[in-house]
């Protein structure tokens, strides 16, 4: 069974606090890392998988796209979106990503930031992604670095500094977490597993992306630090050709 853990209300109000009072590894990291890769989107048709609060669909609507499917399996989060954004080019469609109806040569852009990482099954997810994209469409996405999804283990090396080391690396698979809340289920891909399922949808790579900090962003997030030890997030992007 799909977790929806988004409607959880305790995990709900912590994500969102924590969303909109963001000046972390989404809005420094990610979002810049994206941006520098979409294609441009005025008349566009936009399939945003696990859209959320819609920060991502905000910022798209700038570029005038013709229209947009906000997807998310969470009610509470697309109530909360619908709530920030009214606009008649975006259809929102309360569904698990797995039971979505993708369609055929349907979308110029299929974007998805920091949710793939929920799902079990990208071999699959990606067939159908590839195969509702128009011919020359992008498949851009975002989520948990592998490296991070594995599961971190307390370490002390020789110099007796404390790290939390990758482990688990190669089994796949399902990983229970705390965050906000108890027992909130990821998935661990290896990186040769996220990239096979790009190949294997018939889907040509052309950036993988690994956004770290930089001198500029240290001095304003000097925990960032971490960062330069293990990436956070991975960003693949892809086109149909
Ligand atoms: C970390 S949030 C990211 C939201 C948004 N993309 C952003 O970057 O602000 C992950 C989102 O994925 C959604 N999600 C998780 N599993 C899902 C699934 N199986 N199908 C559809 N949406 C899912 C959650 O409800 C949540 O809104």
């Amino acid at each position: 069974m799909k977790q929806n853990i988004y409607d959880n209300p305790d995990f709900f109000a912590g994500y969102k606090a924590l969303r909109d009072g963001d000046k972390g590894l989404n809005e420094l990291l990610e979002q810049p890392a994206m941006r520098n890769l979409l294609i441009p989107v005025q008349d566009k048709t936009v399939l945003d998988m696990g859209c959320g609060l819609g920060h991502q669909i905000l910022s798209l609507l700038q570029q005038k796209p013709m229209k947009i499917t906000g997807l998310d399996i969470s009610q509470k989060m697309l109530s909360e979106a619908q709530q920030r954004i009214s606009s008649p080019k975006v259809d929102w469609v309360c569904s698990a990503l797995e039971d979505f109806d993708f369609g055929n040569n349907r979308f110029d852009l299929v974007i998805s930031s920091m949710t793939l990482h929920y799902i079990d099954d990208l071999t699959s997810l990606f067939q159908k992604v590839a195969d509702s994209l128009k011919p020359g469409g992008q498949f851009l996405f975002s989520m948990e670095h592998p490296v991070c999804t594995a599961t971190l283990k307390p370490w002390k090396d020789p110099d007796g500094e404390n790290y939390p080391l990758m482990n688990r690396y190669s089994e796949e698979g399902l990983r229970k977490q705390n965050w906000l809340v108890e027992g909130v289920e990821k998935y661990h891909h290896s990186l040769s597993t996220i990239v096979e399922a790009i190949l294997s949808a018939g889907l040509v790579l052309k950036n993988l992306k690994e956004p770290s900090s930089d001198q500029e962003l240290l001095k304003l997030r000097p925990d960032f630090q971490q960062h330069l030890h293990r990436p956070p997030i991975v960003i693949m992007n892809s086109k149909k050709n």
